[in-house]
């Protein structure tokens, strides 16, 4: 049985990729734009469509979901087609094939208008920064309705800052390193305990403020810190958006 990656051609994608295959996965995938690689299971096209998502999903029995809109300055129509219908095609979908288990992709902006705190709970109530936020919000909501009422399992991972290495100050606190991705999407697909869960997507950062702990329970353990790039980072005022709220600058923009 394969999994299957949405948004593959995505920089997520491109990451798992390489990293899940390593890990024993065997993958399909599925993006509007074409995986140039040789040798690769994909279908071609848009999440928006049944067709494509029913021949997908054929002989999958898991689903990482990342393909929409990832910008957090994405118009309402985008949000709409990919994020909102898109995600509720992609759950839907999966339910009619028996697809047992789905990871989704939503974002630390589902919270970003809370005030940073220590160790932000994983599950820290909605207070979405932007309508791709709030999209994320819908994407977490129709996860935990599929869960409860389909008996699917679903993680939910509020994604902070993916780069190859942090690209600023903030990014110290809220870096995913592209191997941590690696290791929290394999344990996702693999926790035999996971029925519906919220966890941070982030490395083991020194200067870390969201809980890693449900997703340690998962068995994500992050290997990865920012902290060895904080010498190239002036310091971040407290009173910088970007150190007050979990959504950085996002909440003033
Ligand atoms: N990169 C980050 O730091 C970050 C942080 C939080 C959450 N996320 C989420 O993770 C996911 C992947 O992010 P990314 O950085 O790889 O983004 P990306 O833009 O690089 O990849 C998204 C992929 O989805 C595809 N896509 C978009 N709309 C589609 C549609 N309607 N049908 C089919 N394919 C479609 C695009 O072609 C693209 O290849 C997104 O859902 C994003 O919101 C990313």
């Amino acid at each position: 049985m394969a999994t299957l990656i949405t948004g593959a051609a995505g920089r997520i994608g491109a990451c798992l990729r390489r990293g899940l295959p390593e890990l024993g996965h065997r993958l399909r995938l599925t993006d509007r734009i074409p995986i140039e690689e040789h040798g690769v299971d994909q279908i071609v096209g848009d999440i928006t469509d049944p067709a494509t998502l029913a021949a997908a999903m054929e002989g999958v029995h898991a689903v990482v979901h990342l393909a929409g809109d990832p910008s957090t300055s994405a118009s309402f129509e985008s949000v709409l087609a990919a994020n909102i219908e898109g995600t509720y095609r992609v759950f839907e979908a999966a339910r009619s094939a028996g697809v047992e288990r789905v990871v989704f992709a939503s974002s630390n902006h589902a919270a970003g208008f809370t005030p940073r705190q220590e160790s932000a709970p994983a599950d820290t109530p909605a207070r979405p920064d932007s309508l791709y936020g709030v999209s994320k919000v819908y994407g977490e909501a129709l996860g935990r309705y599929y869960a409860d009422r389909y008996g699917i399992r679903v993680a939910c991972l509020r994604i902070g800052s993916f780069e190859p290495r942090p690209p600023d100050a903030r990014a110290l606190s809220t870096w995913l390193s592209p191997g941590d991705m690696v290791r929290l999407a394999h344990a996702c697909l693999t926790a035999p305990e996971l029925t519906y869960a919220l966890v941070w997507g982030v490395s083991a950062n020194t200067r870390g403020w969201l809980d890693l702990e449900p997703g340690r329970a998962l068995g994500y353990h992050p290997q990865d810190d920012a902290e060895v790039y904080a010498a190239e980072f002036a310091g971040l005022d407290p009173a910088d958006p970007d150190h007050a709220w979990l959504g950085g600058r996002t909440v003033e923009s």
